[in-house]
Parts: C-alpha cells; sequence; structure tokens
C-alpha cells in the first residue's frame, strides 16, 4: 500500500523493518473513531475555507461510507498499511482520487492518534462506569438479603471480632464506589481534544478547534500543542486506577477461593462459575474467582510497561509511543471482563449461613466485648486488656470456651462482673453494640446500605 511519505526516499523499507515498526494489526481497533475525527477534521476544513466545501462534501460522502461498511462488516481492514490512518487515507483515495490528498491538510498522524485514542478510551470509561455501578447493585442486592448472616471478622486471617456478613460485604461496596469515582474524575481528562496541534507546533491555517470538539463532543482544547501530542498521561491514568481495581477485585477473589473451600465452606459458587479437574472427579474449582486473581498480574504489568515506554522520552512525539496501544486494550477488556464475571458469580453464590455462625462458637471473638463491659463500669481499658488476657489463659488451662464461664467464675476474676456480663460474651449481642457510624451493628448496616442505595440513584 502507499506510504504516505514515500516523496523523500529514493530506496523502500526493508521488509523486516516494515514489520517492525507497522501497527495496523492493532491500531485497526481505533478505525472507527479515525474515521469520525476525520469526517469532522474534514467538515471544519470545509466551513473555514482551507478547502472546498465541494471538495469537504466529497470527503465526507465517501468516509461515511467507508464507516457504514465498516460496521456493516462489509469492508476488511488489511494489515498491509503502515497504520490506521494510512489505510484510511488509501481507502479515500482508491474511492474519490487525488481529492482526498486534501483531508490531511493542518493535520498530522500525531494529534490524530492522539485524538483516536482519546475517543477509545472515553468509550471505554464509560462502559466500565456502568459495569462497576451494576455490579455495585449485585453487592447491594446480597447484602440486603442477607442481613441476618454473621461471620467471623478477621485482622491477620485469625477471628478478631464478630460482624455481620453484609458489613463486609458493604466494604467492598465502597472500594468499588472509590474506583468508579476515579474513572469518572479521570473522565475529565480524558475529554481534550488534541486535533489541531498538528505534528507539534499547531498549524499555519485559520483553523477552528471549537468547532471540532464541538463537532466530536469534547469538552475542553488543549492548551500546548506539544503536551497535547506527547501526553499520555490519560492512559497512564486509565492503567493505574485499573490496577487499583483489580487490587480490589483480587482481594475479593481470594476471600471467595478462601471462603468456598473445605475449611471455611462458608459459602458455595455456583457450578456455571467453576471447573472440574481431568483425574480427581470430585473435585469443583473457583477458577474465575482465581483468574481474576491472577489477571491483576497482566494490569499492573500493562501499567509498568506504560510508565516505562514513556519514561525519559523528550518532548514531543515519539515513535515509543505506538507501544500505548496494546497494554490500554488488554486492560480495558479485563477490567471490564473481571468486574462484570465478578459481579455475576457473588449474586449466583450461596451462603453458608450455619457454617458462619458455627465457625464462631468457642473462638474467644467478643472478649474485648467483655473488656468493654469492665471499663464502661469504671475500669481503665488497659486494665480490663489484662484481666481478660487472665481470663482466657484460665479458659485455655482449663480447657473451657469464655461462653462456658459461670459468673461465679467471672467474679473470682473482678467484683465488677455481674448477671449481664453472662449476655455479652455471646456473638449476637456483640454485634449490635456496634452502633456507632461506620460500625456493624444491623441498624448501622442498614443506614449504610440506604446510603449506598443513595449513591447509585444518584448516578
Ligand atoms: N502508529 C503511530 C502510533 O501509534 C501513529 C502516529 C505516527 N506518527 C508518526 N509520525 N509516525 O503512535
Amino acid at each position: 500500500m502507499e506510504k504516505l511519505w514515500g516523496g523523500r526516499f529514493k530506496k523502500s523499507t526493508n521488509e523486516e523493518v516494515e514489520k517492525f515498526t507497522s501497527s495496523i494489526s492493532f491500531d485497526k481497533k481505533l478505525v472507527e473513531y479515525d474515521i469520525l475525527g476525520s469526517i469532522a477534521h474534514a467538515r471544519m476544513l470545509g466551513k473555514c475555507k482551507i478547502i472546498l466545501e465541494e471538495e469537504a462534501e466529497k470527503i465526507i460522502f465517501s468516509l461515511n461510507k467507508m464507516l457504514s461498511d465498516i460496521q456493516r462488516d462489509k469492508l476488511e481492514i488489511t494489515n498491509e498499511a503502515e497504520d490506521i490512518h494510512s489505510w484510511v487515507e488509501n481507502k479515500l483515495k482508491q474511492e474519490i482520487g487525488d481529492i482526498s490528498g486534501k483531508l490531511h491538510t493542518a493535520r498530522s498522524r500525531n494529534d490524530q492518534i492522539a485524538l483516536d485514542e482519546r475517543m477509545y478510551l472515553k468509550e471505554k470509561a464509560k462502559e466500565i462506569i456502568n459495569t462497576i455501578q451494576d455490579f455495585q447493585k449485585s453487592i447491594l442486592s446480597i447484602s440486603k438479603k442477607n442481613l441476618e448472616v454473621i461471620m467471623p471478622g478477621y485482622t491477620h486471617l485469625q477471628h478478631a471480632q464478630p460482624i455481620l456478613f453484609s458489613h463486609h460485604l458493604m466494604a467492598y461496596f465502597y472500594m468499588f464506589n472509590r474506583d468508579k469515582e476515579r474513572f469518572q474524575d479521570l473522565y475529565k481528562r480524558i475529554d481534550i481534544l488534541p486535533l489541531g496541534s498538528a505534528a507539534l507546533a499547531g498549524t499555519s491555517f485559520p483553523i477552528d478547534r471549537k468547532y471540532v470538539a464541538e463537532l466530536l463532543g469534547f469538552s475542553k482544547i488543549s492548551e500546548n500543542s506539544l503536551d497535547a501530542v506527547s501526553d499520555r498521561d490519560f492512559i497512564l491514568e486509565f492503567l493505574s486506577i485499573s490496577a487499583i481495581l483489580m487490587m480490589h477485585l483480587s482481594r475479593l477473589g481470594e476471600e471467595l477461593v478462601l471462603w468456598s473451600s473445605k475449611e471455611f465452606d462458608f459459602i458455595e459458587l455456583d457450578d456455571s462459575f467453576c471447573t472440574g479437574s481431568s483425574i480427581m472427579p470430585q473435585k469443583k474449582n473457583p477458577d474465575t474467582a482465581e483468574l481474576i486473581r491472577g489477571k491483576t498480574g497482566r494490569v499492573y504489568g500493562n501499567l509498568i510497561t506504560l510508565l516505562t515506554v514513556m519514561k525519559s522520552l523528550p518532548l514531543a512525539y515519539n515513535r515509543d509511543m505506538q507501544e500505548d496501544k496494546e497494554p490500554l486494550y488488554d486492560t480495558a477488556k479485563t477490567i471490564k471482563e473481571s468486574v462484570s464475571l465478578m459481579s455475576k458469580m457473588i449474586k449466583t453464590m450461596q451462603v453458608n449461613k450455619i457454617k458462619m455462625e458455627e465457625s464462631m462458637l468457642n473462638d474467644f471473638s467478643t472478649t474485648t466485648e467483655v473488656a468493654d463491659y469492665l471499663v464502661k463500669k469504671g475500669m481503665p481499658f488497659r486494665q480490663a486488656h489484662k484481666l481478660l488476657g487472665n481470663v482466657v489463659l484460665y479458659c485455655l488451662k482449663n480447657k473451657k470456651f469464655l461462653e462456658d464461664l459461670t459468673l461465679t467464675e467471672l467474679k473470682s476474676f473482678h467484683k465488677y462482673f455481674q448477671e449481664d456480663a453472662l449476655e455479652i460474651l455471646k456473638t449476637k449481642p456483640a454485634i449490635q453494640a456496634k452502633n456507632t457510624i461506620g460500625g456493624t451493628s444491623s441498624n448501622k448496616v442498614l443506614e449504610s446500605i440506604t446510603e449506598a442505595e443513595k449513591i447509585i440513584r444518584k448516578n
């Protein structure tokens, strides 16, 4: 296919170099944005009388046809062109001849690729925001459905204090809400039109950038032509907030793997989200959760790839930057699939209420509650902490559990203990006692669910 820059060259490009430098195999994904950007550019060139209106119309008509042929799978993008910009221009030339050559007036592939990527990412960011929102709705519905379920809360993966299962789930609601907000915030920085920066310095033609921004639905226009063509911050930011999102998903993925193991047996994942073993007939493996956990690695990798590509690059455009696309696509695809699958997986899982409750029998997880009981009677917390440490030692030595202690035994530790102390030893009252904002009592969890529903409705 004809090059866009052949004039200055005496020799044709080395074949290996051609392959090595070509980006068509992966920038063809941007074809629709490239054509839409070209249509807007041509319209502006016509309006500003930089080319004749009839010429602009001819170009636009042919580009529109190309777009609809591509959308209806009637036109295939072959890999002979160097990049998608060359492919579109070559196609246009085949259709309308030399007039096609007027399209690239006041434009460079440098501002063109930055435009295509921004258009692509605006769409992806919206899709991802919606996918996260759906996921949050799943979390909300399971939290509401399981308000009665209690479970051990952990620190260091050791039983710490009893909590509501819904409280645990809602922690993820808020984690993913921060993720969603990060994508919403990033959107503002993607939504800036780079077109009109040309190669690096701007252009001597009297272009109307505001008009192009309007046509393409951009809210802002880039302020510095060098920055506009050499900036990939919006992609880096997308990759880094995606990495944080995946880190969150990997934590939930890990919990699902743990909870569905025989040792925990807190949940059962739906058959449709698990696979079996080729050798052990009894196996049901939580592969989807494992893979979401595992794919976090490639998303982190994509961020490091682009950070490294961009490091120390002198202004303005450098060909190194062509390496930005594959990590970008890969991350966009991976996070969308992972969030969507996680949402479906938690919606279909069975919650083993009895197992969760049983796991808390005799686990000493209300010891802090008893210490607090003494504090409320006037004992300094440090003293109560030490005293309860002794109570636990006593239980371990005498093979007793906290719940087995009689009032007489308790009283032997301190005179503050009264009949009501025996209630405090139980799990459910301990949960209900955590009635401060953000705490795990039923009231507070319900309140936080109501807050969360407001957040969802506002979006
Ligand atoms: N394929 C290039 C990229 O992805 C497009 C911009 C090319 N510009 C250039 N001067 N070769 O970055």
